[in-house]
């Protein structure tokens, strides 16, 4: 066992990840936690807002590193993280999903000698113009300890050339959080926006891809106010998207799908669990749709989590209106799937790498953990 561990996040779709690995670490054993915030996300609907509403504890300290390119977002965390590390001494160090701030983070501990572990390792697109794709894999070549959420992320590490030493297959964080918190959620969210449950088409868009194009995102908004006139829209809107936004004509945002403020998790949940479709570009709204068993478009040419196309309500869609339009109607009235019964997907992936990170891990095949989990969601079932 580590004698003292420390988790860097820094980003929204972190403290999803941080949440079950923090309660499932206190359960394992008194070995002291700290929590670094990089302050790649710094505004409160972004970040301390979701502290509250995963029960999370305060970060011991927040690096402050704000906006900026993704050279200087990176370095800064690195400049910045690396004299809290050698003050904390570490003997482990946990980074999560694929943002900037898990890359510099994964950099710095390792060069200064700290055992360092990637949570939700081994997901690719396989498309390199994405930044999330570059700290992925560079991430996963750094660190000492891979826990991959699913098989195909396993799969994908060792054609990479990493041992199998290196490799666990735990299961899905984001997942655990979900499960963790489904008994927590109301129908407040749905009375505020005067949506009925199965009614209303939920979006967010972030991507780049997406929304940096002014020709791509005003199609896309053209496609939500045709898809708005068949029933209510609702687009929380990321900070990015708002100020893109805020340069095309009102023409674009008027009228359409009613765009409010990003919402708390726990708002989130809801308005996921009662959609009657889903459309995003988030990582982590892909899986909490398959989940769910909530129809999800995909506006993307590729996915890291293909797991949520073959076996779940995933639909990748290429970014242009015409094709978004067609797919919303292709599957609003689709009947809804079965229980998901994705291996590792059971809430108990944050209990497993606190297994492994206490030594009292069984080490154990892909197809045992497949066989195990799959025994484990039908017996449930
Ligand atoms: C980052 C992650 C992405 C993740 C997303 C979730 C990288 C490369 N990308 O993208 O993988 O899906 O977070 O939200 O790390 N901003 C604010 N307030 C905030 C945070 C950001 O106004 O609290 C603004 C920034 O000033 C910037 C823009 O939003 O202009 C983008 O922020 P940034 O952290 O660079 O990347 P995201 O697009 O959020």
């Amino acid at each position: 066992m580590p004698r003292r561990i420390v988790s860097v996040v820094g980003a929204r779709p972190n403290l999803m990840k941080l949440a079950p690995v923090v309660r499932a670490l206190r359960a394992h054993s008194a070995v002291p936690h700290y929590i670094v915030h990089t302050g790649q996300h710094y505004d409160t609907a972004m970040s301390a807002g979701f502290f509250g509403d995963l029960r999370i504890p305060k970060p011991t300290c927040n690096l402050g590193v704000g906006s900026g390119s993704h050279a200087q977002q990176t370095a800064l965390v690195m400049q910045r993280l690396e004299p809290v590390l050698e003050g904390l001494e570490p003997d482990l160090v946990l980074v999560y999903g694929d943002v900037n701030s898990t890359l510099a983070a994964a950099l710095v501990a390792v060069k200064l000698g700290i055992r360092t572990g990637h949570v939700e390792a081994g997901l690719r697109s396989y498309d390199r113009t994405m930044p999330e794709e570059i700290n992925r894999e560079l991430t996963d070549r750094t660190a000492d300890i891979l826990f991959a959420p699913s098989a195909d992320a396993v799969e994908n590490l060792r054609r990479e050339g990493i041992p199998d030493e290196r490799i666990y297959f735990v299961g899905n964080v984001m997942i655990d959080s979900l499960i963790a918190n489904l008994g927590w959620i109301s129908g407040a969210p749905l009375v505020r926006y005067g949506l009925e449950p199965g009614g209303y088409t939920l979006v967010t868009l972030h991507r780049p891809s997406n929304v940096d194009d002014p020709g791509v995102l005003a199609d896309l908004l053209t496609a939500l106010s045709l898809i708005g006139r068949e029933g209510p829209v609702l687009f929380p809107v990321h900070p990015r998207t708002r100020r893109r936004l805020d340069d095309l004509p009102p023409l674009y945002t008027e009228g359409g799908a009613t765009l409010i403020d990003p919402v708390p998790y726990l708002d989130m949940l809801a308005l996921v669990r009662s959609a009657q479709v889903v459309i995003t570009d988030s990582g982590g709204i892909q899986e909490e749709t398959t989940y769910l068993g909530v129809p999800c478009l995909t506006v993307r040419p590729n996915t890291e989590r293909p797991v949520t196309v073959r076996e779940g309500t995933n639909r990748l869609v290429p970014p242009n209106g015409e094709a978004l339009l067609r797919a919303y109607r292709a599957v609003r009235h689709a009947p809804r799937p079965g229980p998901c019964r994705i291996p590792g997907w059971d809430g108990r992936a944050a209990e497993r790498i606190a297994d492994v990170v206490g030594g009292t891990a069984e080490r154990r095949s892909v197809s045992d953990l497949v066989r195990r989990a799959t025994g484990e969601v039908a017996a449930a079932g």
